[in-house]
Parts: C-alpha cells; structure tokens; sequence
C-alpha cells in the first residue's frame, strides 16, 4: 500500500484530501488506486489524533499523527525527516498547510508577514526537496503544492506568496522530466473551508457561484495530476475566469480582483 504525506490535514482542503486518499477507488481518468496509508501533520495533535483514528476505522488504512508547527524550523525539520526515512517511503506530498492574513499590505505586522512566507514557501521549497529526493531514486511519486487562483492577480503579499509556489512548481516539474516523479500546483478559487474564519475575513460580498466544494476540488485535482498537468484550476467557472485574467490588463485586474473577499472585520 503506498503512502501519502499531508500537511495542514485537519480541515478544509487538507481533510480533504485525507478523506479522498484515504477511501480510495479508482476512476478512468483519477488513477488514485486503494486506500492510501496516510501521514496528517498540523499543529492540533488532538483534533490530528481523532481525524487518524477516524479515517483507520471507516477504511482500515494506517494513519500516523505528526504534529508540527511549519511556521517553525523545527516543525519543518520534523517533516523532512519524516519524508526521508527510506524505510517508510512517501508516495505522495501535499503540501497544503497554509492560511491568510488579517488585513491589507502595511497593516499587517512584519513577523506576521514573514510567518507566511516561511509557511507558504519555505516549508513548501524544504518538504519539496525532502520527499523528491527519495522519489527520484525510486523512480516514481508525486508532489502536490496548494497554490490559488490569487497567484495570477494582483492580490496582496497572499497572492505573491501563491505565485512562488506556481513558479516553483513548474520549474522543478521541469527539471525532473523523465524521472518518474510528477509536480503539481493546485490553484483552487474561493472553497469552502475555516480559511477566511481564521483569517477573520468577510465573506458577505463573495456571489454564491464562486465557492468551491473541498471534496470535488480534491477529486478534479487527482484527476489532473494523473494525467500529468503541473498547474491545475480544477473547476470551470475559474478556467474561463483565468482565462479572462489573461487578457486583461493588470492595472484594470488589481482593481478588479482585490477587493472581492478581502473585507476584514474589526482589527
Ligand atoms: N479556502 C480557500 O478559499 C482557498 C482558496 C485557494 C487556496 N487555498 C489554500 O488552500 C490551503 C488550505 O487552506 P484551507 O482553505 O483548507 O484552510 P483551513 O480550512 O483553514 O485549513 C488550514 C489547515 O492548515 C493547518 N495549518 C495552518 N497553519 C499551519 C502551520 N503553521 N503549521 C502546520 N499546519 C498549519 C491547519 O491546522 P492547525 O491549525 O491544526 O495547524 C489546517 O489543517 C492553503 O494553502 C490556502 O492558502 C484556500
């Protein structure tokens, strides 16, 4: 049975993700085959060691419980190690930990700033490196890095952060042709998830036809990475979108795009 690493597995698209691998089943196009063994990593051991336990009983696959906090160097050093212990090898990373921050450039703190960067980036560059290194050498895996579709408008320090992660991607999926180990980026739209409760984000002004379903993401997203794309907008209405983006101009998008769903609540 293989083995996939998740970070960020408690909720939204991460449980996602976990539920998905986890159960299993095999689609034409998705190629997700059995039941994965699964490794959950977030900073809530608690709500990680119910979600494991969860997942064992209703598919009978193994889960491990690995807390770590990858705003830190040793949350990410925990996961690296993990992702190189060649006895108990990962056949798929997601990176997927991620969050948003309260407030527009300048008023959000510095630190604030530079705790994204490191979740979003460092930890995606280091747990990326970890895993491949031991893919390559076995001929196969896959690595899928949770962008946005903000990654292709102007939208804040968020969206340039998701932009690094495409970029990345795409240029070490390249790198690593021909070694059996496939890159993706995910670059979902607004989804249904605790992401913008924690980041204390309105939703109000958000038309009910752009959210997204965690579970059907997930499943488009297999399903891409199956048949090799490395950046996948898994849903229509944001394929057509991004395709508009294309054509427009950037000083017309930034006014576009940057105030849907980036009304804050009180500081
Ligand atoms: N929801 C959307 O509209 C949307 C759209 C595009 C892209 N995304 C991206 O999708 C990814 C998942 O977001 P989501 O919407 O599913 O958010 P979510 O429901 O808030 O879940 C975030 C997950 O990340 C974990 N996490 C957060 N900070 C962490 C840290 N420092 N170390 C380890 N784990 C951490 C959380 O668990 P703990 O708190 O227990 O650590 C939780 O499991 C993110 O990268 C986000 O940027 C979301």
């Amino acid at each position: 049975m293989t083995t996939a690493l998740i970070t960020g597995a408690t909720a939204g698209i991460g449980a996602a993700f976990a539920r998905r691998l986890a159960a299993g089943g095999t689609s034409q196009s998705g190629g997700v085959g059995g039941g994965h063994n699964l490794v959950l990593v977030a900073r809530d051991t608690e709500r990680l060691r119910r979600q494991a336990t969860e997942l064992h009983d209703l598919h009978g696959i193994e889960a491990e419980v690995l807390t770590a906090d990858l705003a830190t160097d040793e949350g990410i050093e925990a996961v690296e190690k993990r992702l190189g212990d060649r006895q108990h090898p990962i056949d798929l990373l997601v990176n997927n930990a991620g969050f948003g921050n309260k407030g527009r450039f300048l008023d959000v703190s510095m630190a604030d700033e530079l705790t994204m960067l490191k979740v979003h980036c460092e930890a995606v560059l280091r747990l990326t490196s970890a895993a491949v290194t031991g893919m390559r050498e076995r001929g196969r895996g896959g690595v899928v890095n949770v962008s946005s579709v903000a990654a292709f408008v102007p939208r804040g320090t968020y969206g340039a952060s998701k932009a690094w992660v495409v970029q990345f991607t795409q240029g070490a999926a390249r790198d690593l042709t021909g070694t059996g180990v496939r890159l993706m980026a995910l670059c979902p739209g607004f989804t249904r998830t605790e992401f913008h409760d924690r980041a204390g984000m309105g939703t109000d002004n958000i038309p009910n036809w752009m959210w997204l379903d965690a579970d059907k993401l997930v499943t488009a997203a297999l399903a891409d990475l199956a048949r090799g794309k490395t950046v996948s907008v898994p849903d229509p209405r944001y394929k057509a979108l991004m395709s508009a983006v294309k054509l427009t101009p950037r000083g017309l998008l930034g006014g576009l795009t940057s105030k849907t769903g980036r009304k804050y609540g009180p500081q």
